[in-house]
């Protein structure tokens, strides 16, 4: 049997846990593991700026590299810092289509290798694997102090120079933990001694910090240091287009490669999906280019944030009413996630409905005031 060349793949474990979510009957059953924003009653959250938005239909395919329009205005607002002539982009079917193009364009590139902050999206090695790059990891976060590893920057230096590294623009997932300012001034100083290029993950701006501009901090000063980097962008967090789809991907600091750089990518996407929807996009040219969406939408985002924050700091005080102390980094980390790897998940699936993927990774937007104390009284159960 020529299927006896195959092997089994694990499932994907996020997707997989959400699947057993969907499954389990029990009407109290709290989902802490995909990475989807709820609003109260536990609805994918819809943001009202965008749910009542009416699109004229358009069954017409979109130029293989996306939609211009969609493309101008994304790069208008969130990449204003940078030149027109120095960045290219192409709008991607969500945010991991955006990253595995820019592997496979890596790869195009002659590049045989990206570092990965380790802990990382657990979609990320699969990516890049599949893209013909070889992925490696250096250790990001500390999981005693729950804050960046202090040898995290001093770890860079030891890579070979011209080496890739990516790092999440923002609210990184699963840590929730973040380069502050002046880790970002090491880091480039780094980059530059050792000429390193950067692959930079963006699936949480509008969601971490309280402005736009400081999610993206990390991406303009990258740009205004003047090296190379491609950025992977989505939006089915920040405009709760789940499964719409819609992303970019964005070539910065190119100068004058940026034929070169689009005919790969064209290429690319033309002998895999050949052009992207186009629903998705125009929805958020709407949002893009209406000053009064755009604010709405903003006021929206704000609303999130905030909540995340108050969450977190939910969170803590009532797992102090628990004595549990040592999960206090919780309220100074960022987004949308946390990782708690010292959590039994299978019990607490088991006895409790929570689930939790096995790394420990909590998506703070489903704690909720009315679940809260279930949630703290059954992780209390279920530290290891
Ligand atoms: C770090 C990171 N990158 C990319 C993505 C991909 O998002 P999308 O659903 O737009 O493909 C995610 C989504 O979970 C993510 O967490």
């Amino acid at each position: 049997m020529i299927f006896a060349n195959l092997s089994y793949i694990e499932k994907d474990p996020i997707f997989a846990l959400k699947s057993e979510f969907e499954r389990d009957s029990n009407p109290n059953k709290i989902d802490l593991g995909i990475g989807v924003i709820t609003d109260n009653a536990r609805k994918t959250y819809s943001f009202k700026s965008i749910q009542n938005i009416i699109i004229a239909k358009n069954d017409n395919y979109l130029p293989i590299e996306g939609d211009p329009v969609f493309k101008k205005n994304f790069e208008d607002f969130f990449l204003k810092f940078a030149e027109k002539e120095n960045i290219t982009s192409v709008q991607t079917v969500g945010g991991t289509h955006a990253n595995f193009l820019a592997g496979k364009l890596f790869q195009k590139m002659g590049i045989k290798k990206i570092y990965f902050p380790n802990p990382t999206w657990s979609n990320h090695t699969g990516i890049f694997e599949e893209a013909g790059l070889e992925v490696a990891t250096l250790d990001y976060y500390d999981f005693e102090s729950k804050k960046l590893n202090k040898n995290f920057l001093k770890s860079i230096e030891n890579i070979e120079d011209n080496s890739l590294l990516s790092l999440d623009a923002c609210g990184h997932n699963p840590t929730g933990v973040d380069l502050n300012s002046s880790e970002i001034n090491e880091l480039l100083e780094i980059a530059k001694k050792k000429n390193l290029i950067f692959f930079i993950d963006a699936a949480y701006v509008g969601l971490v910090n309280e402005t736009i501009e400081q999610d993206l901090e990390l991406v303009k000063r990258i740009y205004e240091s003047g090296i190379i980097f491609a950025l992977a962008f989505s939006f089915s967090k920040n405009m709760s287009l789940y499964g719409q789809r819609l992303g970019v991907l964005t070539l910065l600091n190119i100068k004058n490669d940026k034929e070169k750089i689009d005919s790969n990518l064209e290429k690319i996407i033309r002998v895999t999906i050949s052009n992207t929807s186009r629903y998705a996009s125009d929805l958020a040219t709407l949002v893009l280019s209406d000053k009064i969406l755009l604010e709405k939408w903003q006021q929206e985002l704000k609303i999130i944030r905030n909540n995340l924050v108050e969450m977190r700091q939910q969170l803590v005080y009532k797992l102090n009413l628990h004595n549990i102390i040592s999960f206090n980094e919780i309220a100074n980390q960022k987004g949308l996630f946390s990782l708690l790897p010292q959590l039994n998940t299978e019990n607490l699936k088991k006895n409790h409905a929570i689930y939790i993927p096995k790394n420990g990774r909590i998506n703070i937007s489903s704690i909720k005031t009315d679940n809260l104390d279930k949630i703290v009284e059954a992780l209390s159960k279920n530290l290891l």
